[in-house]
C-alpha cells in the first residue's frame, strides 16, 4: 500500500478528525473547512453532541443543499471499534489524521483508570493500526502541557524535561507521545506532530459552537461561565497562597480558535509548506523528507500564548465580558495543581509560522456569547 501524502492542495486532501464533535475538535473542523480541506469526523458522542457539527455546517455555509456539503462527513463510532474504522478507511480516501478522541476528566481518570487507559491508549493503538493498513501515516496528536508536570521554570519550552503525571489522564497523554514517537522509530514513513496545549477556552465568535461540559464543570472557565449565567452560585478559587502575584494559580489560557488554527499550521508543516523541519529539542526527530517534500519524523510544539493569567484575572476578565459581578470564595488548594505554567511559543512561531492572536478579554467575550445564547449547551 502506497503511503498517503499531505503534500497536495487542501481541496484534494481529506483529514480524519477523531473527536471532531467535541470542543477543540469542532473548532478545528471549522478552520480545516475554511482552509479548503475535506473532513471526516469520527466521534462516538460519549462526551459530545452531533448538533455541534450541524452548527459547524452553518458557520461554514455547508447546508444539505450546498454542492460542497460532502466536504464534511460524520461517522459515529469509537476509536476502539476496529470494524467501524476499517469500513471508514475503506469508504473515505483519508490522507491524514488529527486525533482528539479521548476521555479528559482528570478526577474521573483517578476513579476509572482502566477505562482511561483502555479508551485513550487502546483506542489510539487500534486507530494507528487500521490507519497504517490503509497507508495513512500522518497524525497530529492532541497532547497537553500536563506532560511537563510541575515545571522547573517558566515559560516552558519544548526542551523542558517531562515529569511524571499525577493522574491516569496525564499518563495517557505522556504514554501516547511515546507510542506515536516509537511508530516513527520503527517505520520512518510516519509523520507525527505532538501538540502540547495549554488551557484552551473561548468559543467561535458566531456563538454557535463552544464548550459543553456534561455535569458540573471541572475546569475554571466553564465553571465561571455557568456562575455568570446563574446556573451555579459562586466560583471556588482553589488556593490563594501560591507563590504568584495575587496568590492564585497562573495558567496560559489560549483561545480555542487560535488553537484550532495551530492544527492547520501543523498540517502545512507536515506537508513541507512551512518551516525548516529541524529538530530543536530532545523529543522531536527529523527524518529524510519524502520525495514530494512532505516531512517524516516527529515534531513537538507548545500551543499557548506565552502570557500567564491568574484565577482572579480570569474572573475579572469574565466580569468585564458579561457586565456582572461574579461571586467567588477562596477554597483550599486542589490536589495535583501547580502554581504557575505558561508556554514559550518561539518554536511554533518560527517553525509553524503560527502565533496566537486573541487576548483574555476576547476569549471571555466569545465564551460569554456562547454561554449566554446556549445556557444549556447543545441540549437547548
Ligand atoms: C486541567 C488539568 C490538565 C488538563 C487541563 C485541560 C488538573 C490538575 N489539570 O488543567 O491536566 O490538561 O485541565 O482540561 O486538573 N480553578 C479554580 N476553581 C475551579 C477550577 C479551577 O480556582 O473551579 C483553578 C485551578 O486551581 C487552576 C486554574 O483554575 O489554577 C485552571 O484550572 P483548570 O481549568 O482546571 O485547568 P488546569 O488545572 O490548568
Amino acid at each position: 500500500m502506497q503511503t498517503k501524502t499531505l503534500a497536495k492542495p487542501p481541496a484534494e486532501t481529506t483529514i480524519l478528525v477523531t473527536g471532531g464533535a467535541g470542543f477543540i475538535g469542532s473548532h478545528t473542523v471549522v478552520e480545516l473547512l475554511n482552509a479548503g480541506y475535506r473532513v471526516v469526523v469520527l466521534d462516538d458522542l460519549s462526551n459530545s453532541n452531533e448538533e455541534s457539527l450541524n452548527r459547524v455546517r452553518q458557520i461554514c455555509g455547508l447546508s444539505a443543499e450546498d454542492s460542497e456539503a460532502d466536504r464534511l462527513q460524520f461517522v459515529e463510532a469509537s476509536i476502539l471499534d476496529e470494524t467501524a474504522l476499517e469500513r471508514m478507511f475503506a469508504q473515505h480516501d483519508i490522507d491524514g489524521i488529527i486525533h482528539f478522541a479521548g476521555f479528559k476528566a482528570v478526577g474521573e481518570s483517578v476513579e476509572k483508570p482502566l477505562e482511561y487507559y483502555w479508551n485513550n491508549v487502546g483506542g489510539t493503538l487500534v486507530l494507528a493500526d487500521v490507519a497504517r493498513r490503509h497507508g495513512v501515516k500522518s497524525i497530529v496528536f492532541s497532547s497537553s502541557a500536563t506532560v511537563y508536570g510541575d515545571p522547573d521554570e517558566v515559560p516552558i519550552t519544548e526542551m523542558a524535561e517531562k515529569h511524571e503525571a499525577t493522574n491516569p489522564y496525564g499518563q495517557t497523554k505522556s504514554m501516547l507521545e511515546r507510542i506515536l514517537s516509537d511508530l516513527y522509530v520503527g517505520d520512518p514513513e510516519w509523520n507525527v506532530v505532538l501538540l502540547r496545549y495549554f488551557n484552551p477556552i473561548g468559543a467561535h465568535e458566531s456563538g454557535l459552537i463552544g464548550e459543553d461540559p456534561k455535569g458540573i464543570p471541572n475546569n475554571l472557565l466553564p465553571y465561571v461561565a455557568q456562575v455568570a449565567v446563574g446556573k451555579l452560585p459562586e466560583v471556588g478559587v482553589f488556593g490563594d497562597d501560591y507563590p504568584t502575584p495575587d496568590g492564585t494559580g497562573v495558567r496560559d489560557y489560549i483561545h480555542v480558535v487560535d488553537l484550532a488554527r495551530g492544527h492547520v499550521a501543523a498540517l502545512d508543516w507536515m506537508a513541507g509548506r512551512v518551516g525548516t523541519g529541524e529538530a530543536s529539542d530532545p523529543y522531536s526527530m527529523t527524518g529524510e523528507p519524502a520525495a514530494d517534500g512532505s516531512r517524516r519524523g516527529v515534531g513537538v510544539f507548545n500551543l499557548g500564548t506565552g502570557c500567564g493569567s491568574s484565577v482572579l484575572d480570569v474572573i475579572h476578565a469574565f466580569e468585564r465580558a458579561c457586565g456582572k459581578t461574579i461571586p467567588y470564595a477562596v477554597k483550599p488548594r486542589r490536589a495535583g495543581d501547580i502554581a504557575e505554567n505558561y508556554a514559550a511559543c518561539d518554536k511554533a512561531r518560527t517553525e509553524l509560522g503560527w502565533e496566537a492572536q486573541f487576548d483574555l478579554d476576547r476569549m471571555c467575550a466569545d465564551s460569554w456569547r456562547w454561554q449566554s445564547t446556549n445556557p444549556n449547551g447543545y441540549a437547548s
